[in-house]
């Protein structure tokens, strides 16, 4: 899409973005007179909006689009070439759909928080035997790689799960990151690109007619909008963007024992509720509270007016998620960790965007919400029943950093 230049010239942020990490857009927001904060990123205009009202316009397809949005570097290794998050319009409807099935019904849903139960107890097991410190993120990454090879139908062996679990944490952590974090993302992403391409191929060799088919035979066996199967390289781009999301939902969880380090007592109302409402409302106070997606971009797909400010058709328009999951307008006290906000009183619809808004199935809200919940609240109750001390480590959670963590990744020693 030719983009026009402003005209006034104004300075390109992409350095900020990349040095200033969560604060950057936040920032910049703040110190912007009107509704909208105006730069240049990646020498392109840019404009940034939040609140639930800008959900709404951005998730327009009429209004944002998403080819061509994302630089390469992102491609190369957080989503792939030709992923779901890169189609527009009726192309990405059907490839959508995919996805809304496999993740969106409630028992299969379930059948994964048992899978990741039960590879949890297992570790802790297998941890409290060895008499061994546990770094949390490193086995929340495998307990997760464990279950959702399980649940997807990926064959044995299981000892396969430790390397995907590192290649998919590196694809995360290098996709914003110059130097070395980013060439190990390539790298992991080549190679299990290449393995899932193998299952793929597996699988269609010798395809079943099961009703409820894995996440592999569904990804394997998915027609696009002209009736052919995809061709392998983006089914395996896709069973990674299923495969890889679920594994980093370790940090969340390294989040949430964080949480619980800090704020003690949530450990205690934890285990005294049977019915699981305090995980739930700790979960979404996590996913809101915690630095992990920044913001999300698309192109205008036309010339456009948000508030009476214009935003010319080539524009990267920029939803601040971070921003918005800490607006004081929208939250009492954002920078509290007040898990009862979410039980005490009833959800804004769009005002909480840890992973994008609007209509998952009609636009690119992330489709995985339901599992990422479900999951986190699994292991928040876990780790509320779990005996652990925390020893001596450096906890602090640099907001420079893109993605971020507590520095030590949450050392936790078993009684
Ligand atoms: C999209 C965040 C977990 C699959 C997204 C988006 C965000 C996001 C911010 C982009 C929304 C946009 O472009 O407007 C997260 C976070 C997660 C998570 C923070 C926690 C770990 C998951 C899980 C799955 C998943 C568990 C699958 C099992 C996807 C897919 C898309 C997506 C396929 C692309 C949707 C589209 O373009 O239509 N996610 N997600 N995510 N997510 Fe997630």
């Amino acid at each position: 899409i030719p983009s026009k230049p402003f005209a006034a010239p104004l300075h390109d942020s992409t350095l900020g973005a990349l040095t200033r990490g969560y604060a950057w857009l936040p920032d910049r927001m703040r110190s912007a007179d009107g509704a909208v904060y105006r730069t240049r990123l990646l020498g392109r205009p840019a404009v940034a909006v939040r609140g639930p009202e800008a959900v709404l316009f951005f998730y327009d397809e009429e209004h944002v689009v998403r080819k061509q949005a994302l630089p390469g570097p992102v491609l190369d290794t957080l989503f792939g070439r030709g992923a779901v998050h890169t189609l527009d319009g009726d192309a990405h409807r059907a490839r959508k759909a995919l996805f809304m099935t496999l993740l969106k019904d409630d028992e299969s849903v379930a059948h994964l928080c048992t899978l990741v139960r039960r590879r949890w107890r297992d570790a802790m097991e297998e941890a409290s035997r060895a008499g061994e410190p546990v770094v949390l993120f490193d086995t929340a990454a495998e307990v997760l790689a464990l279950a959702v090879r399980d649940w997807a139908g990926i064959p044995p062996p299981d000892a396969e799960a430790a390397g995907l679990a590192h290649d998919c944490v590196a694809m995360v952590d290098g996709f914003a990151a110059p130097g070395l974090r980013h060439l190990r993302a390539r790298r992991a992403r080549t190679r299990q690109e290449n393995a899932m391409g193998g299952l793929v191929g597996a699988v269609r060799e010798s395809p079943t007619d099961d009703d409820s088919p894995t996440a592999l035979e569904a990804v394997a066996q998915h027609r696009n909008l002209d009736g052919e199967l995809l061709d392998t390289h983006t089914a395996a781009v896709e069973l990674l963007n299923i495969v890889r999301p679920t594994i980093a939902i370790a940090w969340f969880v390294t989040f949430a024992a964080h949480a619980l380090h800090r704020w003690p007592h949530h450990r205690k109302l934890l285990r005294a509720d049977p019915t699981g409402k305090h995980a739930l409302a700790c979960a979404h106070e996590v996913r809101r509270f915690y630095p992990f997606a920044p913001f999300v971009g698309g192109l205008a797909a036309r010339d456009l007016t948000w508030r009476g400010e214009r935003i010319e058709k080539g524009t990267m328009l920029l939803l601040d998620l971070y921003g918005q999951n800490h607006d004081p307008d929208l939250w009492a006290h954002p920078y509290r960790f007040e898990p009862h906000r979410f039980s005490r009183a009833p959800r804004l619809p769009d005002g909480l965007v840890p992973q994008g808004g609007g209509d998952p199935a009609r636009g690119h809200r992330c489709p995985g919400e339901d599992i990422t919940v479900a999951v986190l609240s699994t292991l928040v109750t876990e780790l509320a029943e779990l005996e652990y001390s925390v020893p001596p480590q450096d906890l602090t959670i640099p907001l420079s950093r893109v993605p971020t963590l507590p520095r030590s990744g949450f050392v936790l020693s078993l009684a």
